[in-house]
């Protein structure tokens, strides 16, 4: 995962996007520390008198929209007009993410909605994508999975926790596995042969799902309509 942008161009990229939410809609809240930015500027708005209800992608998501005082819903409730999330690598249209392994319900989110604004600092941009994609398995599948990525060319390795023994466990249950394939020049395809491994939940491969990214830097945000 790519870490190494500053603070002040992810939230320039997060309040950028949130300029875009307008009074009404339904709004699909990200995961992450760029998401994050968002998340605030939308929940000054809110404090501001923006009527709007917001759909999270994590519990990480939800937490910060309730400290923020966003009104929330969930899919089964609302269908979302307007979705901002990050990204940990963006190359044209296409993303990788789950660095926070929260991509399963951020695609759910994010596919669904009218429209997808990412959110990114310079060091997420690159020409292709090759940094490890992640992979949500059912635990019962996590060798028979690696096994076919490894088949696929690529090298899976089970996500460890930080101050817990063992792996990662994700809001859904779940296992992940970061997959090394490389530069990935057919992420479509690539995403295809993921999606089909029975035991996979979802994978961190957002082919043409994107309809705008910001792009925050310390001197302002550049923003690309896709
Ligand atoms: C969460 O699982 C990810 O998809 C995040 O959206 C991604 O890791 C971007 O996070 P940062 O904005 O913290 O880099």
């Amino acid at each position: 995962m790519k870490q190494g942008g500053s603070d002040a161009a992810k939230r320039a990229a997060g309040e950028s996007a949130a300029e875009a939410v307008e009074d009404g809609m339904v709004v699909g809240l990200g995961t992450g520390s760029t998401a994050a930015h968002a998340i605030r500027a939308i929940g000054r708005q809110v404090d501001a008198g923006l009527d709007i209800v917001g759909v999270p992608t994590s519990f990480q998501s939800r937490e910060l929209a309730r400290e923020a005082g966003i009104p929330l819903s969930d899919l089964d409730e609302a269908s979302v007009d307007l979705a901002i999330d990050g990204a940990d690598e963006v190359a044209g249209g296409d993303l990788i993410k789950g660095g926070g392994a929260a991509h399963a319900r951020e695609k759910i989110v994010d596919a669904s909605a009218d429209r997808f604004l990412v959110v990114a600092d310079p060091t997420k941009e690159a020409r292709t994508l090759s940094q490890p994609v992640p992979v949500e398995v059912l635990s019962a599948a996590r060798t028979t999975v690696a096994e076919s990525v490894r088949e696929l060319g690529g090298e899976p390795t089970l996500r460890q926790a930080e101050r817990k023994d063992g792996p990662v466990v994700t809001d859904n249950g779940h296992l992940v596995l970061d997959c090394a394939f490389g530069d990935i020049d057919d992420p479509a395809a690539l995403g295809r042969e993921l999606a089909s491994l029975p035991g996979v939940v979802e994978h961190g491969l957002f082919v043409g799902l994107a309809d705008q990214v910001h792009v925050g830097s310390e001197d302002g945000v550049t923003v690309r309509t896709l």
